[in-house]
């Protein structure tokens, strides 16, 4: 079965997360995406984090699936005009260098354009233009100046980041939605552009509902859904909401059996207003129902810690799982509190190929996280990550090198 994005040429000069999540999409949707390292050391994550000796890090593998490597020294004279004819033939190029990077190896946009005037150039930066703009950023740096730390923890700690890689896997998701957005209006106008995705806006707009909670703030002072309200005072910026629900429906996370000596053992419950009968039925509090203090979401809202410490006592009572099972059955929203252990066996993960077992030549099968986005008529099928510049004969050659030349390359220390 073909590809969605078969025929597309992906020039990846990433790096690290951020960029390599973004192409490893791209791959996966059937793009042919080259990955551009240099000899003898490619990217830095090959060897970070490593729990084998000699075999390329988790880091790396569970990034760069379904790629190929291509050695190449750009600040070379020979392989600058490698990278040149590279240019003239490719789609994209995707690059998450610190800014000024591409400029300094002489492949400025205007150089780009007269090469290549269809190239969608790709970026993720740290910040887009301002004061910032020259700063390198990595993932918690950009949790921090997006919004998300200091709406992350509790109000009696301190500004906490999140497991989950916004700043950077979530960056690299705006971009590939960039490039594919640039390549479908390139079907239009025949021209290439730039296309910007930077940590700081990345992670603010995953924040958005925050933003939204910064203005309620201001025109009323108080937000009844935060676990700040009834007891203490608002100051004038949005608080840390610890395990409060975003939305409109509230929510926390409450203890199952085996919490004393499971760190998992909990659940996340949401006390949704259409089945708050259900609910009572079920914690045997059912006067709540028509209690007037009890029954509506309004006059819920100032007792929402005793409501939710009365649900734990049931939850206590059963296993997260055995507490999801009947709670499902009564159409009442909750989620167990997977662990990292939980998940990598789940066995409808497994099926439905959001986790797959790899086969790699030195490190043997390690488990990655496919595509979490599945197209009916673009299946994905996850390949394992290259080697350090296993492709570059492969690729010079389909760019028309010839052995001759490819040898005279690696005299030269251009691949
Ligand atoms: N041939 C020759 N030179 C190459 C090369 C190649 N194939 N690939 C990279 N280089 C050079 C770059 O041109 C750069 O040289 P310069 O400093 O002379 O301009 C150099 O290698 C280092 O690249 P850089 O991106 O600056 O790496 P770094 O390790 O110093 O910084 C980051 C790493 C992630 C902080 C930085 O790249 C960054 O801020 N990126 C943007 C934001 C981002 O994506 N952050 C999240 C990462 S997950």
């Amino acid at each position: 079965m073909g590809k969605a994005l078969d025929g597309v040429r992906i020039l990846d000069f990433t790096h690290v997360q951020s960029g390599p999540t973004c192409t490893q999409l791209l791959a996966w949707f059937g793009a042919d995406v080259i990955k551009v390292e240099r000899a003898g050391a490619g990217d830095i994550t090959r060897e970070q984090l490593r729990d084998l000796p000699d075999a390329d890090s988790l880091y790396f593998t569970m990034l760069n699936g379904n790629k190929r490597s291509l050695t190449l020294d750009t600040k070379n004279p020979q392989g600058k005009r490698v990278l040149e004819r590279m240019i003239r033939e490719c789609d994209v190029l995707v690059e998450n260098f610190a800014p000024g990077a591409l400029d300094r190896m002489g492949f400025s946009w205007e150089h780009i354009q007269s090469l290549n005037p269809r190239l969608i150039v790709a970026s993720v930066k740290g910040f887009g233009p301002g004061p910032y703009e020259d700063c390198k950023v990595y993932e918690n740096v950009a949790q921090c100046v997006g919004g998300a730390a200091s709406t992350t923890g509790f109000d009696d700690g301190p500004p906490v980041v999140s497991g989950a890689q916004i700043g950077d896997s979530g960056t690299g998701l705006h971009l590939a939605l960039g490039i594919v957005t640039a390549l479908f209006q390139r079907t239009h106008t025949g021209r290439g552009q730039k296309v910007l995705a930077a940590m700081q806006d990345g992670v603010l707009n995953l924040c958005r509902v925050k933003l939204r909670d910064q203005q309620r703030l201001e025109r009323t002072g108080v937000m009844k859904e935060y676990p700040q309200f009834p007891n203490s005072a608002f100051g004038d910026a949005v608080p840390r909401a610890g395990n409060a629900s975003g939305g409109g429906q509230p929510g926390w996370i409450l203890k199952c059996k085996g919490w004393e000596t499971d760190p998992n053992a909990y659940i996340y419950f949401i006390a949704q207003a259409p089945v708050w009968d259900r609910i009572c039925k079920l914690i045997g509090r059912e006067e709540w129902i028509d209690d007037p203090h009890f029954a509506t979401p309004s006059a819920r809202l100032p007792h929402l810690k005793d409501i939710f410490a009365e649900i734990e006592h049931w939850t206590m009572a059963r296993t997260k799982f055995e507490a999801m099972a009947v709670l499902n059955r009564h159409d009442i929203p909750c989620g167990p509190i997977l662990s990292m252990k939980e998940i990598a066996n789940d066995a409808s993960l497994r099926a439905s190929g959001t986790i797959v077992e790899v086969e790699h030549p030195v490190r043997g099968k390690y488990l990655t996280v496919g595509n979490p986005i599945k197209l009916s008529d673009s299946p994905t099928e996850v390949t394992r990550s290259p080697m350090l510049g296993e492709h570059t004969d492969e690729v010079l050659a389909e760019f028309g090198y010839s052995e001759t030349e490819i040898r005279s390359l690696r005299a030269s220390g251009a691949i």
